[in-house]
């Protein structure tokens, strides 16, 4: 303490500290700070105290860069309000000291969790490059994982260079994540933004999603997403799926894509379901006051995702797409086809909606592409609607 004092700066910080309500210090566990000492069993000792109140507790982070091994925060605990406050910078080991682990930081079993601030560095360019040269590479994990839990917020985050994904909600109810960051190289591989799947009342709002894979990957299992005032790109776009990867898959319902701008991404809008048996779902998708700028597929839905023509060839899939609404859709597509919907000959989409669609292609107005694919539109459509009715 008194060392820290010398500091100017951190005593103010200390001041500002010591007159909020923080309960618990990790550096009072002995996390240390440097950017190189492994922190990871005292931010555990921090959040074994907290878990184990029985009053709501925060758990506060200070503004130094703590290095990280893998670590698991698990519940059930004693508490439903547990915040870790963090004005610091967390960094991943590099890939070749990574144990196996499916995530870097995360939280199972947990119920009223916040995670307020902080910056996550995954460390991943190393691992990128190595998978761009080998498929042998260890140590691929997403950065933040919550799966299990209830009543999740995550506000003023900012996650880079995850090694795989940057977010994952899985198994997860009553999530709200916001004003997130999220920055990883545009050729990054499997780099998604934030991955949802087998959950229920999810929300993302005012996000910004740089990233090599898709922005937001909506998975089986979503039911009741919000997703408002996201900047999504590079990246792949706003994806549901990829579904019928099995035959018994759960489906994806209620889902609301607002006010979101894409800019260069390789799609916008996106349903993409494997060409093979499934009895999964899309149904209820509403997307409305969407920007495109300079976007590879504006609108697409692919039902006959097949990559490398592993085992799927000639297959239809199963999935069945219906109520999807499309409304004030508007700008730039990067190739001619700005609207396609490719859907399955055993499972026609249907109730598709298009109203005040303006997708151009090189300051002309952009083409559209049918299979299968049933619905109206109203109001101006540019690319002319190719739904039958
Ligand atoms: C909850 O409190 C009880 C009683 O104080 C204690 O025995 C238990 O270990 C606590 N649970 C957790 C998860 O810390
Ligand atoms: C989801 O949200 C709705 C509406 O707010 C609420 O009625 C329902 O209980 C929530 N479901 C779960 C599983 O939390
Ligand atoms: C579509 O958008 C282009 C570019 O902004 C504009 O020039 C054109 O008038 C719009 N078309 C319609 C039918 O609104």
């Amino acid at each position: 303490m008194a060392r820290l004092l010398k500091s100017p700066l951190l005593s103010v910080l200390l001041f500002l500290l010591s007159s909020t309500d923080a309960d618990i210090n990790v550096a009072d566990f002995g996390a240390k700070g440097d950017g190189k000492t492994d922190a990871s069993e005292a931010f555990l000792a921090a959040w074994a105290a907290a878990c184990s109140s029985s009053k709501p507790a925060t758990i506060y982070v200070p503004p130094k860069k703590y290095f990280l091994r893998p670590v698991v925060f698990r519940g059930p605990c004693n508490n439903s309000g547990i915040t870790f406050r963090m004005d610091a910078i967390l960094v991943a080991p590099d890939y070749k000291e990574m144990p196996s682990s499916e995530n870097w930081l995360m939280f199972d079993d947990v119920d009223g969790v916040s995670v307020l601030g902080g910056y996550l560095d995954g460390r991943g360019s190393s691992l990128w490059k190595c998978k761009s040269v080998s498929k042998n590479c260890p140590g691929a994990a997403t950065s933040l994982g919550f799966y299990s839990s209830k009543n999740i917020a995550v506000q003023k985050l900012t996650s880079i260079n995850s090694k795989l994904g940057h977010i994952v909600v899985h198994t997860c109810q009553n999530v709200v994540l916001q004003k997130v960051l999220i920055h990883a190289a545009d050729q990054s591989p499997h780099t998604d933004g934030i991955h949802v799947q087998n959950s229920i009342n999810i929300s993302v709002f005012n996000t910004g999603i740089k990233t090599g894979d898709d922005c937001i990957s909506i998975g089986p299992g979503t039911t009741n997403l919000q997703v408002q005032g996201v900047a999504c790109g590079p990246g792949h776009g706003i994806s549901i799926g990829s579904l019928a990867k099995d035959l018994e898959e759960e489906g994806v319902q209620n889902v609301v894509v607002q006010r979101v701008v894409f800019t260069g991404t390789q799609n916008g809008l996106r349903i993409k379901s494997w060409g093979r048996p499934s009895n999964g779902f899309v149904r209820g998708v509403v997307y409305k006051h969407v920007v495109m700028k300079n976007v590879k597929n504006p609108i697409v839905i692919d039902q006959n995702y097949c990559p490398r023509n592993e085992n799927c060839p000639y297959q239809d899939s199963g999935v069945q797409i219906s109520g999807i609404s499309y409304r004030d859709i508007k700008g730039t597509s990067a190739t001619k086809v700005a609207v396609k919907f490719d859907c399955s000959p055993t499972a026609p989409c249907k109730d598709i909606g298009l109203q005040d669609i303006n997708l151009t292609y090189q300051s002309k107005p952009a083409q559209s592409s049918c299979q299968n694919a049933r619905g109206v539109a109203h109001g101006v459509i540019v690319p002319p609607s190719c739904l039958i009715q």
